[in-house]
């Protein structure tokens, strides 16, 4: 009975993926020239990925998949629609980013992986997944099966409390409901939600598509998800919730924040709209790991324009623990800054641990716009090899710290920098205090 119900959101998702896709324009030339369709929030969770063999859940078209295959992970997607899955095949073949998509029903696929040994680093599904799925726990222990000792599940999914909601905002469906939901069918949420979801421009397409095929839904709640998770034996390792919806304009007078994030009208309270789990299958007992004194060996290579992601990520991790004192909102608005302005801009220069960026440093003239290091590996002398780099090329260094970052104000002091001033506002005339520093040679 449940697989009849997910052969009939078969049948919905191949009749709306063509109406979906009629609305995202030439998405060969998007990846051609270098597009991505992923949001901060899950570059974020998932972390540097170069080298690493990724899983991607219900994958759709395969936009998210071949945006993670660029950030340097061998991706695989899987998902139940023929349509969908067919897409993803020329997407990938015309835009010469390489991945690997296989058609199934995801509850089917996790066996036939098994019997094939398949296993991965990383598995990743994002927005508008398990309500499509009628057994959690099923899922739960197929991605634990599938992931390798030590290897993270990533997963950011619109949040249930949102769906207690009808389209006008009042209060209709249970919360976590046990029962199927059956609907009209898979909708033209594309059209609904405009550029949010078409990050190429948004074109007008299947105009007013009435879906044929009837889907039905199953809308687990916050508890079902981790239970099933914590059952399957992963480690939560973070849970996020965050009061906008990237892309999805699914509710009246949705307003898009900037970005691509949807709020509720102003003159509603702010409710959660999306939610993260992060969460890691255990390394096999008496597994061996690196002794803490040992220091990974470093490479500095000029930066790339595929490193963009990965630096972007690092700088956003790395932010988190320096400036939290900035406030979550305007970190996320500067990582767009940093990512589409100031790395373009800058001279960069990239340390590499094991083939994998693991630092930054970005100078303009002989300023150090930015210097950032993978939190995970803070203190194993990344930024002091970036520093000594930069002053083998340049001599004079001078860069500027926020006097709330002691820790950065020390690591800059004890590199042989001295304060030369200092300012009560930021550049952008915020009231936090700016020490100026320089190491001459
Ligand atoms: C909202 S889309 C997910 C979009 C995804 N975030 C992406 O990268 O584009 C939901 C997807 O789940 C797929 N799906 C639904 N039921 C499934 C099942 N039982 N097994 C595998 N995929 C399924 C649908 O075909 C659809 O592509």
């Amino acid at each position: 009975m449940l697989n009849d119900l997910h052969e009939a959101n078969r049948l919905s998702w191949n009749a709306a993926t063509v109406a979906h896709n009629s609305h995202k324009g030439d998405q060969v030339a998007f990846f051609r020239n270098g597009g991505s369709t992923l949001y901060p929030e899950e570059i974020e969770l998932l972390g540097d990925l170069a080298g690493l063999d990724l899983l991607h859940l219900q994958c759709n078209s395969g936009q998210d998949s071949l945006s993670l295959a660029r950030l340097g992970a061998n991706v695989t997607g899987v998902d139940i629609s023929d349509e969908a899955i067919a897409f993803a095949k020329r997407l990938s073949a015309e835009s010469g980013i390489a991945a690997t998509f296989e058609r199934a029903d995801l509850l089917h696929w996790f066996d036939d992986a098994r019997t094939r040994g398949l296993a991965f680093d990383r598995v990743f599904a994002s927005y508008g997944t398990i309500c499509w799925l009628s057994d959690l726990g099923l899922w739960a222990r197929g991605i634990a099966s599938v992931l390798k000792p030590g290897g993270r599940f990533a997963f950011i999914e619109f949040h249930p409390f949102a769906m207690v909601f009808d389209e006008k905002w009042a209060p209709r469906y249970d919360y976590a409901p046990r029962e199927p939901v059956s609907e009209a069918g898979v909708g033209d949420y594309v059209a609904a939600s405009g550029a949010g979801l078409a990050p190429d421009g948004y074109e007008q397409g299947v105009v007013d598509f009435r879906n044929p095929h009837p889907s039905f839904e199953f809308n687990w709640g916050i508890a079902d998800v981790l239970q099933a998770l914590i059952d399957a034996g992963l480690e939560i390792e973070c849970l996020k919730e965050y009061p906008y919806a990237n892309g999805w304009a699914g509710f009246d007078g949705m307003r898009d924040s900037g970005g691509g994030r949807m709020l509720p009208p102003k003159s509603m309270p702010s409710i959660p709209l999306m939610y993260a789990i992060a969460a890691a299958k255990p390394k096999k007992m008496g597994a061996m790991s690196a002794p803490a004194s040992a220091r990974p060996e470093a490479v500095i290579r000029p930066y790339r324009t595929e490193d963009r992601e990965r630096l972007a990520a690092i700088w956003l991790s790395a932010s988190r623990i320096g400036h939290p004192f900035l406030g979550e909102e305007r970190l996320l608005a500067q990582l767009q800054m940093v990512r589409d302005t100031y790395l373009p801009m800058a001279d960069n220069w990239v340390a590499e641990v094991d083939g994998r960026p693991a630092g930054f440093i970005g100078l303009i003239g002989n300023f150090i716009g930015g210097l950032f290091v993978n939190p995970e590996i803070h203190g194993a002398g990344i930024g002091r090899g970036l520093i000594e780099h930069a002053a083998a090329r340049l001599g004079r260094l001078d860069v500027s710290v926020y006097a709330d970052n002691p820790s950065a104000v020390d690591f800059y002091r004890r590199r042989g920098f001295v304060e030369t001033g200092r300012q009560e506002t930021d550049d952008e005339g915020l009231p936090f205090a700016v020490i100026h520093m320089a190491r001459t040679p």
